[in-house]
């Protein structure tokens, strides 16, 4: 059977000491749930966050919209600080699964990664735009597949705007150092050149399309299934990919606050511009495959999540909801076309 989301009137302290293992949103009884009645608004285009960073206006408004979810009632499910705890609730088990009751959801390490994480953004970018009546709105992505994209993003560096995180490793996101997309936090900093590490990231990236086109397991994690409680190196190597730069970005110390920690990543803006290019390198690897559908299996295909959506209402949504059409376009978002400099020959 697929994974079936928590009931809601049972939340468990989290594993999550960076919050004194606090992160269940206020809960009322009263709140149904409906069906998601999916948009039916024009397609909205995410574009590159090395690119937006000369987009005033853009920016402008991507700072605003930040803003007005920081300054909601603390209890709003659309505050920004409740929008960063779903992440804790859903993988520092605060929930367990309805239909087993003592095993904890876990949206990490397998098949569901991908798509719970694809609704997640979905959601949190829409409430984005509702806050500043824009419904054109989109998330940048970090585009850490090319050259140009391999340093901590310029937009989230500045100290006065909303988008800012003090609790980062500095070593990594001042001045323009180059991401490691095999960087591990329990070893030594890689002494490559610049362009050995470029190249490095790229061939990983090329690599791991290469192995895993034929394979969705190898991509995206193995199956998780309802009762069943996940296995850590069950992950698909886009999730690894993932967590080199989540840890890249988390502080050195402590519990690696707030990028490098399951509990706190969301608290860091750049946790959703990260995922909007996980995002996208799983919409490039459907279109690699010609958009067949990764799993024919009614158990991932039903995995079923609950979020609130932009107009506050308690919705569930299946996986396979947002696979009808090709592309994410029944989400009605996709991705600006930017070159793929890993896909052919690397120089
Ligand atoms: Cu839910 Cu980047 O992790």
């Amino acid at each position: 059977a697929p994974i079936m989301p928590p009931d809601l009137s049972k939340c468990y302290p989290a594993t999550a000491p960076a919050l004194d293992n606090k992160c269940c949103p206020p809960y009322d009884p009263g709140e149904t749930i409906s069906e998601y009645s999916f948009p039916a608004t024009h397609l909205r285009v995410r574009r590159p966050a090395h690119i937006v960073k000369d987009d005033q206006e853009y920016m402008d408004k991507y700072k605003e919209a930040v803003r007005r979810m920081k300054n909601l009632p603390a209890d709003h499910p659309w505050n920004y600080y409740q929008q960063a705890n779903i992440h804790c609730q859903y993988c520092n088990y605060a929930y367990h699964q309805q239909n087993a009751d003592d095993v904890p959801i876990q949206v990490h390490f397998s098949w569901i990664f991908l798509p719970w994480h694809r609704y997640y953004l979905h959601f949190y970018e829409r409430i984005l735009g509702k806050l500043i009546d824009d419904d054109t709105f989109t998330i940048p992505f970090w585009n850490w597949d090319t050259k140009d994209g391999m340093t901590f993003p310029a937009i989230f560096q500045d100290a006065a705007s909303p988008l800012y995180d003090p609790r980062r490793d500095q070593r990594h996101v001042k001045d323009g150092k180059i991401l490691d997309l095999k960087y591990a936090i329990t070893e030594n900093e890689s002494t490559a050149s610049d362009s050995e590490i470029i190249r490095e990231n790229l061939c990983f990236i090329q690599k791991t399309f290469k192995h895993s086109l034929s394979l969705a397991e190898l991509f995206m994690g193995d199956p998780v299934r309802a009762g069943e409680k996940e296995i850590q190196e069950a992950n698909g190597q886009l999730e690894v990919i993932h967590n080199a730069v989540h840890s890249w970005v988390g502080e050195p110390s402590g519990y690696n606050e707030n990028m490098g920690d399951f509990s706190t990543a969301a608290r860091d803006s750049v946790f959703f511009c990260h995922h909007c290019n996980v995002d996208r390198m799983w919409d490039i690897y459907r279109n690699l495959r010609g958009n067949r559908v990764e799993f024919e299996d009614n158990d991932w295909l039903d995995s079923t999540f609950l979020f609130h959506d932009e107009n506050e209402q308690l919705v569930k949504v299946k996986a396979s909801q947002m696979l009808d059409c090709l592309n994410p376009t029944k989400l009605r978002y996709t991705f600006e076309q930017v070159p793929l400099p890993w896909l052919g020959k690397i120089n």
